[in-house]
């Protein structure tokens, strides 16, 4: 089956199991699953359940879809998202946010946790993503390209919606929450990255470099979705004394910064209600 009638079936199947159709997506990064409870879940559906979904091999990724109200608006969240390293496909990596697209989302909100390579950031800030690198060895949209999923040649001088930025900045104005903005490189990974690498990718304009978002973002804008995308820097690799990081540490840092996380996306998605 080819990847358009792939993603029909699967959009069919979700819509023959939910109550309202989503306008908002929501992919939560490691750590991070705390946010699961700022929707009132109406529908739970577990990936193993999903046509054509891979299933989520990582620690403190769930692996379930979760359709509510956030803020008074329908809202579809994945809790747990597919990473290359796993050894994924870019087409399975971002197979999902086709889904949601086809199901009817027009904003796209992405969370990850995310190593710092700005020297003015601290562990537990969040990073609103203005732009991003993409150093993944393949590219989502490598391959014959579907006219009906988008076109050839997309564009990306906008990739990160300015309105939703603007709108992220003033709530977490309101509520006391220091937020930074910056650019994401995303990498492969599953290993972090080396002091020579994090020197270098501050030099290329990195201010922060995880191992998902990217390829995401790039099917989300083909398809011509609002996207805004968030990081919670979870380590930094920014002096010259190399800084042991786990996956555990990772995990802890994220899972504290999840209030301030939920209050933001909570109240972006408050702005969209129509
Ligand atoms: N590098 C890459 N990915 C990450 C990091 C990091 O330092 N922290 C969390 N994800």
């Amino acid at each position: 089956m080819n990847l358009y009638d792939k993603i029909q079936a699967t959009a069919a199947f979700i819509q023959s199991r939910i109550k309202s159709i989503p306008t908002v997506g929501i992919i939560l990064g490691s750590g991070l699953g705390d946010l699961t409870h700022a929707i009132e879940t109406e529908t739970e559906i577990d990936y193993e359940g999903v046509p054509y979904f891979p299933v989520s091999t990582v620690k403190g990724h769930s692996g379930k879809l979760l359709f509510g109200k956030m803020s008074g608006v329908n809202v579809m969240l994945m809790a747990g998202r597919f990473h290359y390293y796993e050894g994924y496909s870019m087409e399975e990596v971002t197979f999902p946010v086709r889904v949601m697209k086809a199901l009817g989302v027009e904003t796209l909100i992405l969370s990850n946790a995310a190593g710092g390579t700005n020297a003015v950031f601290a562990i537990g800030d969040l990073m609103i993503i203005k732009d991003h690198i993409n150093l993944f060895p393949e590219h989502p949209l490598r391959g014959p390209n579907d006219e009906r999923l988008g076109t050839r040649f997309p564009d990306m001088s906008q990739p990160y919606d300015h309105a939703l930025i603007e709108s992220a900045k003033e709530i977490a104005a309101k509520n006391n929450i220091t937020v930074r903005t910056g650019t994401y490189v995303g990498l492969q990974g599953p290993t972090f990255e080396t002091p020579a690498e994090y020197k270098w990718l501050h030099t290329i304009g990195c201010d922060a470099v995880g191992m998902s978002t990217v390829p995401e973002v790039i099917v989300a804008r083909h398809g011509g979705m609002r996207v805004f995308a968030i990081s919670v820097i979870t380590d930094l690799g920014i002096t010259d004394v190399p800084v042991i990081i786990t996956h555990e540490e990772v995990l802890e840092a994220a899972h504290a910064a999840a209030p301030k996380m939920a209050t933001l996306v909570t109240g972006i998605v408050a702005g969209l209600k129509s």
